[in-house]
């Protein structure tokens, strides 16, 4: 049997705007569908993207016949710099490689060192919305972006100065992972990998001469088995605890606190209603803010009775899987007494989010101060526009 084929409406304001009834669609025609514009197989069902998700046969980093492509030597060569932070990225990296350099940026990022920035995370959070006016403020400028960013500032060591590079950087690179991009978005992004990457180096170079209490500092020294990072592992991966650190709990308190409004439920005190992370876990569920990953087939096989060749691509649809009925009850509703609350939205296998804990903790903090007050949508918010990275352009509120 063939897998369907369809144009996906990647860029359709439509879809752009509730990609839920689309994808349902999708699921309930087949499991996989065949999108001609990025030639990907589209993963829809959530046991098989758990399936991908932890199977061998499905790897993140380009095959070597890919990398040694015409196609791609010439995209490595006009996007140098922005490959650059991407070659040593957990992200693309499999095998041996990902689990040495995993293991060594784990140790670096332990859950007690997360705990340890929760006062950190109280006091920003109540200074930014004691800061903000009442009667209408953007939350993702005003609060979501400030308080994220400072988290992931602080933990990693990076100077206040330079937040708001940091934000401009990361919100170019991160176009680069859509399905489509423009060639002008490209070239930004381009440039944006530059500055970051002769910045971050710049900043290991001084932390290795002085180290401090931060995360850049511990990865500059950290050992297991007598292996250290050296310095393009560390820059690649401060860029991505930068990138993948804000961008995602930034979308998740802006997409959670939209969802709540659309659905009548009244953001005070809900924390006395539900557990707090019960909460947490069903908005993240219901509107993930990451909506797929890429894989590669390493080898034939087969998935969901359909036959996937060697070096075909496919995409894990997780904001699809987390509404499958068949994994979940009612999908399309938010429910804080669900008996399952096993998502996607922070991945699976191998790949598993690296940050969970810290971004869990983060929505905790933001949450509960945020449900101290009656949050009100004043206008319809508008969707940024990109598909794999879910949320909004702002949020414009009232408490
Ligand atoms: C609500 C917030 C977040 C969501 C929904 C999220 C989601 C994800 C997902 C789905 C993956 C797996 C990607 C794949 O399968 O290829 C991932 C990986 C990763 N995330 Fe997160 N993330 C969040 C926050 C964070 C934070 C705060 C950090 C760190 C500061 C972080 C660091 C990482 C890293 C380093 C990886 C790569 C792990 C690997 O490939 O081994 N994430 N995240």
């Amino acid at each position: 049997m063939d897998i369907p084929t369809i144009d996906f409406p990647n860029s359709d304001k439509e879809f752009i705007d509730n990609p839920y009834p689309y994808m349902k669609e999708l699921r309930e025609t087949s499991p996989i569908h065949y999108d001609t514009f990025s030639g990907l197989n589209l993963i829809t069902k959530f046991e098989d993207v758990k399936s991908v998700q932890t199977s061998k046969t499905f790897s993140s980093s380009d095959p070597e016949e890919i990398k040694a492509s015409d196609e791609k030597v010439s995209q490595r060569e006009e996007y140098q710099y922005f490959w650059r932070t991407e070659e040593f990225s957990l992200l693309n990296l499999e095998g041996q490689l990902h689990g040495d350099l995993r293991g060594l940026v784990a140790k670096a990022f332990s859950n007690r060192q997360v705990q340890e920035l929760r006062p950190f995370m109280e006091k920003k959070s109540n200074e930014l919305l004691s800061s903000v006016n009442p009667d209408r403020f953007d939350l993702l400028k005003d609060y979501a972006q400030p308080y994220s960013v400072s988290v992931i500032g602080a933990l990693l060591g990076v100077p206040k100065e330079q937040y708001d590079n940091f934000l401009y950087w990361s919100n170019c690179i991160v176009k680069m992972y859509d399905l489509k991009i423009s060639k002008e978005d490209a070239d930004e992004a381009e440039q944006a990998a530059k500055d970051f990457y002769y910045y971050i180096t710049g900043l290991i170079e001084e932390k290795s001469k002085n180290p401090q209490n931060d995360m850049i500092s511990r990865l500059s020294v950290v050992t297991e088995n007598n292996q250290k990072l050296t310095v393009d592992q560390i820059v690649c991966t401060v860029i991505l605890l930068l990138n993948a650190g804000h961008e995602a709990t930034v979308n998740t308190i802006g997409n959670s606190m939209v969802a709540l409004n659309n659905n009548n439920i009244n953001t005070k005190g809900l924390n006395k209603k539900f557990e707090i992370k019960d909460v947490i876990e069903e908005l993240i569920r219901w509107d993930s803010p990451l909506q797929f990953f890429q894989r590669w087939v390493t080898e034939d096989t087969e998935l969901a009775g359909f036959k996937l060749e060697k070096n075909s691509k496919v995409a894990i649809l997780l904001g699809s899987a987390n509404r499958d009925e068949d994994a979940f009850n009612q999908a399309e509703s938010i429910n804080f007494e669900r008996s399952n609350y096993g998502h996607t939205s922070f991945g699976g296998g191998v790949h598993f989010c690296l940050g969970a804990h810290l971004a869990r903790l983060e929505l905790e903090v933001s949450f509960l101060n945020l449900f101290k007050h009656e949050i009100r949508l004043l206008e319809k918010p508008e969707r940024t526009g990109a598909f794999g990275i879910r949320g909004f352009k702002e949020v414009i509120v009232s408490i």
